[in-house]
């Protein structure tokens, strides 16, 4: 692991920026790769780099702190446009936006090559009774289907938001709705429309898929 972001990265896990999420989600749920895939074929600056995005996104896949969403298995074209949108500052997040901040474009492509070809983890969140349909008319208030796919699996730059963890969800969403995130004008304004309350029954809902 380069230096730089070595120290970089002890000094913001110290400075308790991130919580680490409950245990058990980091308990295996698939074995380790016997070789990563597709590791020996980046260029070895971003080979050493890789361990650095596992050390927050999870060896397993399964994330190590709750704000950290789900990348292993996530659309290749939907990683792209986030990594760079980081870069250009689009996507305002302290870490993220220094890890990618010296890397070139097809840097980017090939990281977002290289997480999209990882498998996406399962991740044992409790099960949502939808009793009411409370749930599915906040979906179908929010047309989020049209988009995302019926099965919320995402495609291309549509990311997959089924089984991603419920705590990013909520964080990524509420960060739309208060225009923290702004990459995506969108999303920012379909879930102005929405409580927290409602966000939550949503995340619950999605990451439970
Ligand atoms: C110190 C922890 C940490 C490290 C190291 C880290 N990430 Fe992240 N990553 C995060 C967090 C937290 C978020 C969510 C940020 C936000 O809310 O915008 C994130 C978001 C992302 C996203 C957006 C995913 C989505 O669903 O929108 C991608 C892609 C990503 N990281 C890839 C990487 C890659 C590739 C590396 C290594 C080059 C890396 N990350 C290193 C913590 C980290
Ligand atoms: C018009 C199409 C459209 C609709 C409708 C839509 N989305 Fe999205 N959504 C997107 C796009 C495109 C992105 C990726 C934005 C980006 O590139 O940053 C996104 C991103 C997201 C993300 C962030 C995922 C991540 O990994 O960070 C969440 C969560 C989300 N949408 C939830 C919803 C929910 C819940 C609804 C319904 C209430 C909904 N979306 C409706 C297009 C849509």
């Amino acid at each position: 692991m380069p230096r730089r972001i070595d120290h970089w990265l002890a000094g913001l896990l110290l400075g308790g920026t991130l919580s680490a999420v409950e245990p058990g989600w980091s308990q295996e749920t698939r074995p380790p790769a016997a070789r990563e895939p597709g590791l020996a074929e980046l260029p070895e600056k971003l080979a050493e780099l890789v361990p650095t995005c596992l050390a927050c996104h999870g060896e397993n896949g399964i994330p190590n702190y709750a704000e950290s969403p789900i990348v292993d298995g996530q659309h290749e074209g939907y990683l792209f446009v986030q990594l760079r949108d980081y870069k250009n500052g689009a996507r305002k997040h302290e870490v993220m936006n220094e890890i990618v901040k010296d890397l070139s474009r097809n840097d980017l492509r090939a990281l977002a090559s290289y997480f999209n070809a990882r498998p996406w983890p399962r991740v044992d969140q409790p099960p949502v009774a939808d009793e009411n349909g409370e749930v599915e008319r906040l979906l179908a208030e929010g047309q989020c289907k049209e988009c995302h796919g019926a099965d919320f699996l995402g495609d291309g730059t549509m990311p997959r938001l089924a089984g991603q963890l419920t705590t990013y969800l909520v964080s990524t969403m509420r960060a739309f709705k208060l225009k923290e995130r702004t990459n995506n004008p969108a999303m920012g304004s379909l879930l102005d429309t929405y409580s927290d309350e409602e966000i939550e029954a949503l995340a619950r809902y999605l990451g439970a898929l």
